[in-house]
């Protein structure tokens, strides 16, 4: 198979990631360009990974026929611009969680990369962690007997840049920013079902000064065919990266923990480089990680998208499968704007962000009508 030649849009924090999961399937794909606007950013970037071309405007990218996949590590308020500008050039599009902020936006993404004949593929990396691939594995065999509650939780101290903070560009808080990945996951592990009902509470308990995002939120879905998914986020956790699952059945359960789980118990009393994202010490007990980038499974994800780009693996997660977690998160706001449980279906139109019908609770109350 010819290496599927990617450009990446954004040049931090998720660029880095993307870039060294890249790395790790030189027989898969290559990243050969990067765009991004801060002056010098790409040409760090391109430096740092050895990528031949750093562009300051990704629409110039966009016409650079070396590139056919593009990977969107922009904040999620440029996604769905990104995605259709992508999608005009005849890219591909890798587009990472949140899909977008509004449903409209993601229906305009489906349709435009589906009116181009490219993919649009959703980032979610949790489905290719190899332990929750496993777990999947397992209760997919039946080891649990019938699985009625999935949960997942993801929770740190918060996020590294000032736009996460920012509601009118990351479209709502600790929810939107993790729970995005414990929606999926709960819909994901249980075959996909659709969704009957949404429940949410969820509040600013630490972080008044800097956000009128949520920073504490608690999500339980109601599936068809009696499963409850449960996710849990924060931005209150000091400590590091919390990532982990449990699954019950009649006949069985798992947990798993991805990154203490697959840490090193540590002390170490003058500290040392790195232990795990979002650790604000090195000091004293501690829980490096190893491969933590292949234990979320991010190299896994952009192996099986380069496939698909290839025409060797059906998408597993595509503009749909964001789209199914967005009409979640509108509905956990919604819910937590009202103080009741939302069934579906709920298709709020013309909001302009998430936690909108969190703050407004009215919008949501005329959702309903
Ligand atoms: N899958 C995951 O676990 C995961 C982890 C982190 C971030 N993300 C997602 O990735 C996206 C980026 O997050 P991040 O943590 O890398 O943020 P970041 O702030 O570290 O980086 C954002 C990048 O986007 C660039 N950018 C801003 N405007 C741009 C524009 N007009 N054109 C091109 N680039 C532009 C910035 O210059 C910066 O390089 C977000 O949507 C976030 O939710 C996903």
């Amino acid at each position: 198979m010819s290496k599927v030649r990617i450009g990446i849009i954004g040049s931090r924090f998720q660029a880095d990631c993307i870039a060294h999961s890249v790395k790790m399937m030189p027989d898969e794909m290559e990243v050969v360009a990067v765009a991004s606007p801060s002056p010098g950013n790409a040409e760090r970037f391109a430096k740092q990974h050895g990528v031949a071309r750093a562009y300051s405007d990704y629409r110039e990218m966009l016409r650079d026929p070396a590139v056919e996949l593009v990977s969107i590590t922009a904040p999620n308020r440029l996604h769905a611009q990104i995605t259709i500008d992508a999608a005009a050039a005849g890219k591909h599009v890798v587009c990472e969680k949140p899909l977008c902020v509004t449903l409209e936006e993601a229906d305009a993404m489906i349709a435009a990369c589906k009116a181009a004949g490219v993919l649009l593929l959703y980032a979610e990396e949790l489905f290719f962690a190899p332990k929750y691939v496993k777990a999947k594995q397992m209760a997919d065999e039946g080891a649990f007997g019938r699985v009625h509650l999935v949960k997942q939780g993801e929770k740190h101290s918060g996020p590294h840049s000032d736009w996460f903070w920012d509601v009118d560009q990351s479209g709502g808080g600790a929810l939107m920013d993790l729970g995005c990945h414990g929606i999926a996951f709960c819909w994901w592990f249980l075959g996909k079902p659709n969704v009957r009902s949404v429940y949410a509470q969820l509040s600013t308990r630490v972080h008044r000064g800097r956000t009128e995002g949520d920073d504490e939120a608690i999500t339980i879905i109601e599936f068809e065919g009696g499963a409850t998914g449960v996710v849990e986020n924060s931005w209150n956790r000091p400590g590091g990266m919390d990532d982990s699952i449990e699954v019950f059945g009649d006949k069985g359960q798992t947990y798993a923990d991805m990154l203490m789980g697959n840490a090193l118990p540590t002390y170490s009393e003058v500290g040392f480089g790195y232990a795990v994202e979002k650790a604000a010490s090195t000091k004293g007990w501690t829980y490096p990680v190893f491969e933590e980038h292949w234990n979320y499974g991010f190299p896994q994800e952009m192996r099986h998208f380069a496939r698909c780009v290839r025409g060797k693996e059906t998408p597993i997660s595509d503009g749909e499968t964001g789209r199914v977690v967005q009409e979640v998160l509108y509905a956990a706001y919604a819910s937590a704007g009202l103080g009741q449980k939302i069934t579906f279906p709920f298709h709020p139109k013309g909001i302009a962000k998430p936690i909108d019908l969190w703050k407004k609770p009215e919008l949501a109350r005329a959702a309903l009508r």
